[in-house]
């Protein structure tokens, strides 16, 4: 089907080959995972007196105070404690608040980590779909909702928030890489897609950064940075109007060596790091 008749329902249009992308200043933005670490972050740097912030997590506790360092910035906030793998839960919520504050900038940031217990010889599938339910299908039930809505307007933007490890499967976290490259590629895929319709797509691959998340993780962690940093690092590509943000590019070269060189080579690589994620 063409895309003019696959949105021929929402009103939508494309323009053409190339419209004009939405660009900062983003006024409404929606955040996934916004309770903590990189999404509270985020929602921190959007926050002013004419920011609409809309804010999803879990912890009614750390999204509260979230919500609320952010109103202290002068942002009107509204929250929701939402589980991502909920999809009709969460595209009702989606579709009333963009009712009634059109979505300039939607990042879908939630996501979880685990990894099989040192010494095992995989990880369990229960842990392997729970990861994938929550960051591969979590992210397609907070973008799908709002892509037509978006499309109709002409205007926004969709972040995907995945990993380096999207590059290249490291032993040490089967369904977490599963889940970061399903989202990359989605998020690949999406660009193309919803470009002639004026709205935009970043993909973000980082390495590592300080977090909650990452308070769990044994082992190294090459160019670690901070989570603010890692935010601001983010925010600014996310202004620009970046298609891909990847960083640091030591590590993400690296990643993308292990995946282009023959196999034996990446794999002699990944077996010399030993690594071990906590569970939460
Ligand atoms: N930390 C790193 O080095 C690193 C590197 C590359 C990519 N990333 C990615 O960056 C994103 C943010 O990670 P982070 O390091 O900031 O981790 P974090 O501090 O653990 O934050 C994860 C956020 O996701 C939310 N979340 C988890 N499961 C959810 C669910 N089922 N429904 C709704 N919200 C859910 C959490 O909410 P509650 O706390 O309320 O449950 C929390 O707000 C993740 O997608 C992660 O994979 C992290």
């Amino acid at each position: 089907m063409r895309p003019a008749a696959l949105w021929r329902h929402a009103g939508a249009r494309p323009e053409s080959a190339a419209a004009p992308l939405m660009r900062a200043p983003y006024r409404v933005v929606v955040i996934t995972g916004a309770s903590s670490g990189l999404g509270a972050a985020l929602a921190l740097s959007y926050a002013g007196p004419q920011a609409v912030l809309g804010l999803i997590g879990r912890s009614a506790e750390r999204l509260a105070a979230t919500a609320a360092r952010c109103r202290d910035s002068g942002a009107s906030v509204e929250s929701a404690q939402i589980d991502v793998a909920d999809g009709a839960g969460l595209a009702t919520w989606l579709e009333g608040f963009d009712e009634a504050h059109p979505v300039e900038l939607l990042i879908a940031n939630a996501g979880i980590s685990a990894g099989p217990d040192p010494g095992s010889p995989g990880e369990p599938a229960a842990i392997t779909l729970r990861q994938l339910d929550i960051n591969l299908a979590g992210a397609v039930h907070t973008i799908a909702p709002l892509v037509p809505l978006l499309c109709a307007r002409g205007r926004g933007r969709i972040v995907a928030i995945a990993s380096v490890a999207a590059y290249r499967g490291l032993p040490y976290s089967p369904g977490y890489c599963a889940s970061k490259a399903g989202l990359r590629a989605y998020g690949e895929a999406l660009r193309p897609l919803l470009s002639p319709y004026g709205v935009g797509v970043t993909v973000v691959c980082p390495g590592f950064f300080e977090s909650p998340m990452t308070d769990r993780w044994e082992g190294p962690t090459p160019f670690l940075a901070s989570g603010e940093r890692a935010a601001r690092r983010i925010k600014r590509g996310i202004d620009r109007g970046c298609s891909r943000i990847n960083f640091p590019w030591p590590l993400v070269l690296g990643m993308r060596f292990c995946d282009l060189a023959p196999a034996w080579v990446g794999d002699r690589i990944m077996r010399g790091f030993h690594f071990h994620i906590r569970s939460a």
